[in-house]
């Protein structure tokens, strides 16, 4: 019995996949590379010494993945593939909205064909952004340091990646509440940075990175000469946008937990994935400089369009039903992404670049 990872060779989906493997899970990956590297198979099989089946292809792809269950015994499946740009998304919708979308219509279909009917799905936070975002007149009032997010928080979004998360999760609830053989988890991930400690695979965006940890690698490595801050007159603590960042380590073995928790049935279930800590953009900037020993030179430039003041997890739920709880600091998660961004040589802009 496998389980199948769609986007499994992207950032997210490697870290999980090492976990899974050590847990002597048979796993088969899709993905068609199209935001992530086929030396990614080899660094997981490096690491962890076991095989993975690969296959590039695109999940959008009904008859691929009829293969793919026609070949393997598929029990489960980790549905990570997807665009996750949230400006690209606001300039392409249609390529976010044929991707995200058709690709989870058609491996929903294959699974209901093969009655394989576990799935955890990679959400995302940006499901609550609307309710979180801070108007224009409480700017500067302090009223606002945000408070922390649970599940039952209002949703809604204000951009076309966010509205495919939000679609899906409703497909979701729609196709469980039509048939409750399927067991379906929910994840919604808040800010993941950091890297497994072999410093052997982490985040490797192509471009200019849209988020912050990639761009303070790149600051750090005298790729790009300082980081733009974007706003500093946020009702934060120090005036900066304040996040959860969650080690993607802690991130992967939460989906080993909600694979564990479909084994005694759990109908369909919706968990934040976050450390329920807040920290802003200039302690993460801090907090990487001590422990990198390398300065990170910032202007702080204006505020970024859609941005939020304040986003942080009520975690509880998971720690509860799931039994899982984030266990890595802040210093855990730059250590280690220095390290990925040191050990390893680090792509930019698609070029390998010997360290
Ligand atoms: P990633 O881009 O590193 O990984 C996604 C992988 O999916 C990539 O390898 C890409 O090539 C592949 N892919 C995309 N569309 C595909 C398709 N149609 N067929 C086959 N493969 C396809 O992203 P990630 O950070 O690992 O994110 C994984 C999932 O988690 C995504 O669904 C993302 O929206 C979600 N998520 C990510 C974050 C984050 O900050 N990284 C936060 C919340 C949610
Ligand atoms: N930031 C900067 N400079 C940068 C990049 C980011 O100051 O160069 C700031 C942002 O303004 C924000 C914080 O750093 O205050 C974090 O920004 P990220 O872009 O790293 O992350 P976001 O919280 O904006 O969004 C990320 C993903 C979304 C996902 C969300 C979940 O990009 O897809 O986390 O909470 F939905």
């Amino acid at each position: 019995m496998a389980i199948l990872v769609t986007g499994g060779t992207g950032y997210i989906g490697s870290h999980t996949v090492i976990r899974l493997l050590e847990k002597e899970q048979e796993i088969v990956i899709i993905d068609n590379l199209f935001n992530s590297k086929l030396s990614v198979i080899e660094s997981i099989e490096k690491i962890t010494q076991k095989k993975v089946n690969f296959y590039c292809g695109d999940v959008c792809n009904r008859q691929m993945i009829r293969d793919i269950f026609m070949r393997h015994n598929i029990k489960s499946v980790v549905h990570f593939a997807g665009l996750k740009a949230v400006g690209e998304s606001v300039e392409k919708p249609l390529i976010y909205y044929h991707n995200n979308i058709m690709s989870t219509l058609s491996l929903l279909a294959v699974m209901d064909e093969y009655h394989c009917k576990r799935l955890v799905f990679s959400s995302s936070a940006t499901v609550y952004q609307d309710a979180k975002t801070v108007l224009p007149e409480q700017i500067g009032t302090g009223i606002i340091e945000g408070k922390a997010i649970s599940e039952d928080f209002p949703l809604n979004a204000t951009n076309p990646y966010g509205m495919t998360k939000l679609m899906i999760e409703q497909v979701l609830r729609d196709i469980y509440m039509s048939d409750n053989q399927w067991d379906i988890v929910i994840l919604r991930y808040f800010n993941p940075i950091g890297a497994h400690e072999s410093g052997l695979i982490g985040e490797d965006p192509n471009g200019i990175p849209n988020n912050l940890m990639p761009y303070i690698l790149e600051v750090a490595k005298k790729k790009r000469p300082y980081l733009n801050i974007f706003g500093n007159d946020y009702p934060t603590k120090d005036g900066t946008g304040v996040r959860d960042y969650i080690h993607v380590m802690d991130l992967a073995d939460g989906h080993v937990k909600a694979l564990e928790h479909m084994e005694s049935r759990c109908g369909l279930k919706t968990y934040n994935l976050g450390t329920g800590k807040g920290y802003s953009v200039l302690e993460l900037v801090n907090t990487f400089k001590k422990v990198s020993g390398v300065d990170i030179p910032y202007r702080i430039t204006g505020r970024r369009l859609g941005d939020i003041a304040s986003c942080y997890a009520n975690p509880s739920k998971a720690e509860k039903e799931l039994r899982w709880k984030a266990n890595y600091s802040l210093e855990d998660m730059c250590r280690s992404a220095w390290k990925w961004a040191t050990v390893k040589n680090l792509s930019f802009n698609g070029d390998e670049e010997n360290v």
